[in-house]
């Protein structure tokens, strides 16, 4: 009887660590999947296409023997290599105030289906925002949304990380695309 009540505070304790042990670890695991910080911004992509040299904010730079630079190649643009220097809006409207500018390149990778590789940063030097964020990852362009990786910033956005949601959001022919980038940023400074 005596032995039993000294036993039973010790295994309480341990119980209790371990409850508290599982129950912490998860709920940790919820507050670092939870972006510090979101950012929404559109850019505005004009290729080149023979007539537009004014208007024009991307140019193909790379084709495949089968293409030319004029025009983006057949079986899905694959081997083209665009490079670009497009405007930043806040909104959706191409003649909204620029905010920065989304430099960088795409490539067409699939013969098959219609897919890119993305490396670009978004430069930022206004009022609101001084600095970079840089991003790089696969653009499997026929699903809705696609999402690559926010792999590092400069200035504002110094030793930032995160990911970036982009989908589509208008295509006019061969000529012009929007697309709309919802930022997550995981790690912020
Ligand atoms: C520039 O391109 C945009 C998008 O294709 C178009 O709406 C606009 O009319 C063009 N402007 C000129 C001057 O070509
Ligand atoms: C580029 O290729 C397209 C067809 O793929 C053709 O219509 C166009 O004339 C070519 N342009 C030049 C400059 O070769
Ligand atoms: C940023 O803007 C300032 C003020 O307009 C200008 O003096 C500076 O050269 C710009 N820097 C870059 C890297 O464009
Ligand atoms: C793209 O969409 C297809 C079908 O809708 C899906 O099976 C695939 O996993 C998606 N790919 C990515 C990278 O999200």
């Amino acid at each position: 009887m005596n032995s039993k009540h000294q036993i039973s505070p010790l295994f309480l304790t341990i119980f209790f660590l371990l409850v508290l042990g599982c129950t912490a670890s998860p709920r940790k695991n919820i507050r670092s999947r939870r972006p510090c910080k979101e950012m929404v911004f559109y850019f505005h992509d004009i290729i080149y296409n023979g007539k537009n040299f004014k208007n024009a904010t991307a140019a193909i730079v790379g084709s495949p023997a089968w293409g030319n630079k004029t025009i983006l190649a057949n079986n899905n643009h694959f081997g083209n290599v665009v490079v670009f220097d497009d405007p930043i809006t806040m909104d959706n409207n191409l003649h909204s105030p620029p905010v920065g500018r989304a430099q960088g390149f795409y490539i067409y990778d699939k013969k098959e289906i219609f897919t890119a590789w993305l490396g670009f940063s978004f430069v930022f030097n206004s009022t609101a925002h001084k600095g970079s964020i840089n991003f790089a990852g696969a653009d499997p362009l026929m699903n809705k949304t696609r999402d690559i990786s926010v792999i590092g910033g400069t200035g504002d956005f110094f030793m930032t990380r995160g990911v970036a949601t982009i989908m589509t959001d208008s295509f006019e022919g061969e000529v012009y695309f929007r697309l709309r980038v919802d930022i997550k940023f995981y790690e912020c400074w």
